[in-house]
Formats: C-alpha cells, sequence, structure tokens
C-alpha cells in the first residue's frame, strides 16, 4: 500500500505520524511509504533519516495527500486537509469527533474511511492508542508539579522527595487509572509522600498490590477528597468518567483551607477539568494562581516531550496501521479492535456515541460499507 506522512499542521504539534524506525516497518512489510519535508523536524528526524529507512521525500502535503492510499497522522485533520481526502482513501489519527461537528462534515464529506485512534480498542476492554499519551502525561505531571513547587515560580519553595532529616511534599493523585498510576509512580520514585484516591475498590486493589505499601489508597468520597487536599502540596486531577465531562472534585471553596501556593495539576482539563477553578493553559504559559493556590491545566501535556510521545504513540499504532496496509478495509471487517475504531466510512458515521453526541445519524459499519 502507498502510506502517506504529512507534517502536522495543527498549532504546537511537534509530533509526527511515523517515526523513522516505524516507518522501515512499514517498507519491510512491502510497503511505500511517502513523507512531506521537514515532517520528522519537530522530533529531531531528517529528511536523509527516512530516506536511509526506504522513505520517499515529498515536497508538498498535497503530494502526500494526493499519492497516499492510507494517511497516518496525530492530530485530527485541519480545514486545508478535509478537502484533499478523498473516497478510499484511509486516515488513521486522533479524531475526537463528538465535540466537533466542523470535522465530523469535512470528514463526512471528503467520503475518506476514518479510523480515530481514540476508539480503537483491545482484549481488556481499554483503549491502546489513548494509554500511551496517558503515561506521558501521568509522568510529565509531577515534573510540572516540581517546577511549579519552586517559590521563583510562586510554588511553597518545596523539593519534592526532600532531604534527609527533611520532609517530602505530600502528593495526592485523585484518579488512579494510566495518568494516575504514572503521576503516582514518579512521585514515588522521587521519594514522595504518596496517597491514590480513585473511587473504584478494585483499582484501588491492584494499586495497594503494585505499589506495596509504598503509596497510600483511598477510596473516594467527599470526605477523604477534602481530607487529603486540604493536607496536600500538590494534587493531581487524573480522573475520567468516559464519554461525560470530569466531576469538579475540588471546589473553589476548598483552597482557602489548602496550604498556601500548593500545586494543582488538572490533567484531566482536557474533558473540562476536575478542580472548580480549572481552565486550559499552554505549555507557553502554563500556570496561574486562584487564592494563592498554583494551577497547571495544560491540555495537551504529551506535546511538550514530542519525541517521547511519538516513539510511544508509533508503538502502539504500529501493529494497527500494518494491518490497515496490508489488507486494506478487510483489516476493519476483520479485527473488531479496529472496527471500534472506525468513526467515518463513504459519507457515513460509524461511530455511534459520536453521531449521537453531534445529533447526526448513525450508520452501523454493515449499512455503511454495504
Ligand atoms: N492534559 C493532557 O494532556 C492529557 C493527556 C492524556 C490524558 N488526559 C486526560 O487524563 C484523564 C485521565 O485519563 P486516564 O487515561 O488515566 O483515564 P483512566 O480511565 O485510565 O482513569 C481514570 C480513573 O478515574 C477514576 N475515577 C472516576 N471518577 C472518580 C472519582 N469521582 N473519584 C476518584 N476517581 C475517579 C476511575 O475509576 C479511573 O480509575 C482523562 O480526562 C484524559 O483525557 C489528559
Amino acid at each position: 500500500m502507498k502510506v502517506g506522512v504529512p507534517k502536522e499542521i495543527k498549532v504546537h504539534e511537534y509530533r509526527v505520524g511515523l517515526t523513522p524506525g516505524a516507518v522501515r516497518e512499514y517498507v519491510a512489510a512491502g510497503h511505500r511509504v511517502m513523507i512531506e519535508t521537514n515532517a520528522g523536524a519537530g522530533i529531531g528526524a531528517t529528511d536523509d533519516d527516512y530516506r536511509i529507512v526506504g522513505g520517499t521525500i515529498l515536497t508538498s502535503a498535497a503530494e502526500v495527500f494526493a499519492s497516499s492510499e492510507m494517511i497516518v497522522k496525530v492530530k485530527e485533520p485541519q480545514p486545508s486537509e478535509w478537502c484533499q481526502l478523498r473516497e478510499n482513501q484511509i486516515l488513521f489519527t486522533y479524531l475526537h469527533l463528538a465535540p466537533d461537528p466542523d470535522q465530523a462534515k469535512g470528514l463526512l464529506k471528503s467520503g475518506c474511511t476514518a479510523i480515530a485512534y481514540e476508539t480503537v480498542t483491545d482484549p481488556h476492554g481499554g483503549l491502546p492508542l489513548l494509554a500511551p499519551m496517558s503515561e506521558v502525561a501521568g509522568r510529565l505531571a509531577i515534573e510540572a508539579a516540581g517546577s511549579a513547587l519552586k517559590r521563583s515560580a510562586g510554588g511553597r519553595g518545596l523539593l519534592i522527595g526532600g532531604v534527609p532529616g527533611v520532609q517530602p511534599a505530600r502528593i495526592v493523585v485523585i484518579g488512579g487509572g494510566v495518568v494516575g498510576t504514572h503521576a503516582a509512580r514518579m512521585a514515588v520514585g522521587l521519594g514522595a509522600e504518596v496517597t491514590i484516591i480513585d473511587r473504584s475498590i478494585v483499582r484501588l486493589r491492584e494499586l495497594d498490590e503494585l505499589f506495596e505499601g509504598r503509596a497510600r489508597t483511598r477510596f473516594s468520597t467527599i470526605d477523604s477528597v477534602e481530607e487529603e487536599v486540604f493536607a496536600a502540596d500538590v494534587v493531581i486531577g487524573a480522573v475520567l468518567v468516559p464519554g461525560a465531562s470530569a466531576p469538579k472534585l475540588v471546589r473553589r471553596s476548598m483552597l482557602s483551607s489548602m496550604r498556601k501556593r500548593a500545586v494543582l495539576v488538572d490533567v484531566a482539563i482536557d474533558q473540562g477539568g476536575c478542580f472548580e477553578t480549572s481552565h486550559p493553559t499552554t505549555h507557553a504559559d502554563p500556570t496561574y494562581e486562584v487564592d494563592g493556590i498554583i494551577h497547571y491545566c495544560v491540555a495537551n501535556m504529551p506535546g511538550a516531550v514530542p519525541l517521547t510521545s511519538s516513539q510511544a504513540l508509533n508503538n502502539a499504532t504500529l501493529p494497527f496501521g500494518l494491518a490497515l496496509a496490508n489488507k486494506g478495509f478487510t483489516a476493519v471487517l476483520e479485527n473488531p479492535h479496529l472496527r471500534a475504531g472506525l468513526n467515518v466510512h463513504r459519507g457515513r458515521l460509524t461511530y455511534e456515541a459520536a453521531a449521537e453526541s453531534l445529533g447526526l445519524p448513525f450508520s452501523p459499519i454493515e449499512q455503511a460499507a454495504a
């Protein structure tokens, strides 16, 4: 198959759909991969790095779109990209269609077959192409907290791990899923005193075994959240209620009872945030203060480390991308997990939850593919 990788054009997006290592795998499997010039610049991969592994460099996105049967990207296509997609062309990327009616319209109009990373499933009911970015965000959350805790950044002037004879920071992680677990691992590794709060007892049992006493676990109630937040130096917001906005677990009225200049890192900001006082920020200006509490609410945290993020994303997408390149649309029909990723096919919306949110008609895959 002819596979195309355009340069990402969303503002401040430095990741790339296929790393040179991934291109080598596609080429080894007999596919032709065309990469837009400078597509890998954000991760330090030169055009020559792609040529060495057998990729072909094209000078414009237009050429990549025109000559490829499958486009592999990172972010949802931008308006200038919708019109370059066409029927019988596969698009494999993050889409986040539900809150984006213009995107849905653009893709439906193009007639392309769009498979969204974020809805591809695995046999354990997980979302394998979303998880790597949660891992990155979770780990980054502690780095972000460490920076924000510095006095020069407005924080309490506290070192996360303390030093011998001096208390470490007290870190509370609300939500013990992928983000929360990776945040807790980093915090424990740095020597912080860590508590993880979750509303799933099953998850709390798993975490208890995983951390073997190096992190405490607590069931999520209004009481436990209040008690822990009031005593914390850092609170990481990492809850997710699938398909819904994040619950507001820390209210503004609670801030005045917290330690002055404590830090809130709201990783769940992409779902509206789990602190009442959160609003999205950017890497250029990541923090702000409300009632003496430092807030960090960057909505695309993995964008800060595009090299790590691109590699982690490519590791996860590779088997699915190769299946698509090997078998085309048949891979979607044969593999239930790829099938779960199908959002748009030949002008029809094939992902029920997105169709519902958008108020547009839903077509089951059998109907759309007929
Ligand atoms: N800001 C970013 O750049 C970025 C990057 C990646 C992920 N995220 C976001 O981080 C959030 C967490 O993602 P994840 O992959 O860890 O999700 P996940 O499903 O793996 O984990 C969420 C956890 O929250 C728990 N939870 C739900 N309601 C709760 C409550 N009331 N109290 C305590 N715990 C509760 C769940 O039981 C679950 O264990 C999501 O909103 C995700 O979109 C943000």
